[in-house]
């Protein structure tokens, strides 16, 4: 029977009387079936009254592992520590990795002295959720000298979430901001800012944790003209430094999506075969590396029509191996500057006015399938559709914030930006794309719909006189 008529079956009132009628929660569960019971254990609620204690304990014979272990999570609600010889011998003896977890969990929840000693055992637990549970319990005495002394222990614990949680317990706060300024602030002489040249060149000059939201999408490994490196590691080592000047210069706890997908450098001739670089997979460890925590991979999805077809030969040959699917998804994946805070301490930075102008009111994507059709420009080759960039700013931002592009090409996220109420900075290499951006500008339907400041247009040089100017 499925959960929608289990409750209708059984209502909210026949739980909760069989829960205060030891004898007939009793005779109920021994008729029922593994379902029904998983159900109405599922259902139970507050406990605190210990008339459900027996016919639970029943339950822990049962064979059924979701059973033993909604049995044990309802006995932790009663709060009984006479209780506890079974939570250990449970934690220690089953055979299922659920039930012992729940155990833990339920020694934790006595919040009494005696588990102290089961619970520091438990650290040596070979199962990390074991050992996070057992953690959970000790922290409730967290002043116990002891018990500080057998958690620092775990500093070098072989798990990484262990090792994260017990370093922010003894030694505090183990990654977070220097930067003693406000968090919905920047400085000025970066608002709605194009640079042309370098982006490493010009980062060297920007300040720390100065900007909200990085979105943006590099130059493709040789795959287009502007794109030029020796090799593949070259190409590999120049994103790294810019990421990590990124890293750098973002605000904490803040967003960076990054748009890539693998490319492909056709054959030289038929004798030899082409090479495809999966340049999403090969960055991301390096991300992670220098301090960007994963997120989400967000799949941005082409009409099959828009990319080129590599189908023909399959088509006709149809023979296993050579199959080659066209490539209709680009990925966008999307890491947070790593940071102890909550992302909630970043929504709280902000006045609840712009939180409320910030809010992602109409309709919006619920998938991490974004299907969006591409756009094609006379004169950059790869640019972004403003619907990609729209996305991103109101998921990933609040109004009036730096949203910051260090590839920027033809300025699709500086529009983008402007348009919802947010400030760019912008870096681009080629004097093309940059006079491409100024003459938009120019045109009547501006597309730099920038309301109260004009875009600011500067080379590296000038922009150091700039910020010389402003401090
Ligand atoms: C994929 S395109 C970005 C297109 C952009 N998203 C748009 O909507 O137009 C990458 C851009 O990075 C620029 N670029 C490459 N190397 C650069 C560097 N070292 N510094 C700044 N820009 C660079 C290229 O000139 C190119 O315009």
């Amino acid at each position: 029977m499925n959960r929608s008529a289990l409750s209708k079956q059984i209502n909210r009132e026949q739980i909760d009387s069989l829960k205060n009628d030891t004898k007939a929660l009793l005779s109920f569960l021994q008729d029922q079936n593994d379902g029904t019971i998983v159900y109405v254990l599922e259902k139970l609620g507050r406990l605190e009254n210990g008339y459900s204690k027996q016919p639970l304990l029943n339950l822990l014979n049962n064979n059924n592992e979701t059973i033993r272990s909604l049995a044990i999570k309802n006995l932790a609600k009663i709060g009984d520590v006479s209780l506890l010889d079974t939570f250990v011998n449970f934690a220690k003896q089953d055979e299922s990795t659920e039930v012992r977890r729940e155990s833990v969990s339920a020694i934790g929840r006595l919040r009494n002295e005696k588990t102290i000693p089961t619970l520091i055992k438990l650290l040596a637990d070979r199962d990390p959720k074991v050992v996070m549970q057992a953690i959970r319990g000790l922290l409730v005495f967290s002043n116990n000298n002891q018990i500080k002394k057998e958690l620092a222990k775990l500093l070098d614990h072989p798990n990484e979430l262990i090792k994260e949680v017990i370093s922010k317990e003894i030694n505090g706060v183990s990654y977070g901001s220097k930067d003693s300024g406000k968090h919905d602030e920047f400085p000025a002489f970066l608002k709605n800012t194009i640079v042309q040249g370098d982006v490493v060149e010009t980062l060297k000059h920007v300040p720390d944790e100065s900007i909200h939201l990085t979105f943006t999408s590099p130059p493709y490994y040789n795959a287009r003209d502007y794109s030029i490196y020796q090799s593949y590691d070259e190409y590999l080592k120049f994103l790294e430094e810019v990421f990590k000047e990124v890293h750098r210069i973002t605000k904490e706890g803040r967003f960076f999506v990054l748009n890539t997908s693998p490319i492909i450098i056709p054959r030289i001739s038929r004798a030899h075969s082409s090479k495809r670089y999966p340049i999403p997979y090969d960055i991301h460890p390096l991300l992670v590396k220098m301090g960007w925590e994963f997120i989400d991979d967000i799949v941005w999805v082409k009409p099959e029509a828009s990319v080129k077809n590599r189908n023909a030969g399959f088509l006709q040959h149809r023979k296993p191996l050579g199959y080659k699917p066209n490539a209709i998804s680009e990925m966008l994946m999307v890491y947070r500057k790593k940071t102890d805070k909550l992302i909630d301490w970043n929504i709280q930075q902000y006045e609840w006015d712009k939180v409320k102008k910030s809010k992602v009111l109409d309709k919006y994507e619920t998938t991490n399938v974004w299907r969006i059709d591409p756009t094609f420009d006379r004169i950059h080759s790869a640019v972004f559709p403003i619907e990609l960039c729209n996305r991103v700013i109101k998921y990933y931002s609040f109004v009036d914030d730096l949203i910051f592009d260090p590839f920027a090409g033809s300025g699709t996220l500086g529009r983008a930006a402007a348009n919802l109420d947010r400030h760019f900075f912008l870096t681009e290499k080629e004097p093309k794309y940059v006079s491409r951006m100024k003459e938009d500008l120019i045109k009547k339907d501006n597309l730099f719909n920038v309301k109260n400041s004009q875009p600011n247009f500067v080379d590296i040089k000038n922009f150091i006189t700039l910020i010389k100017g402003t401090i």
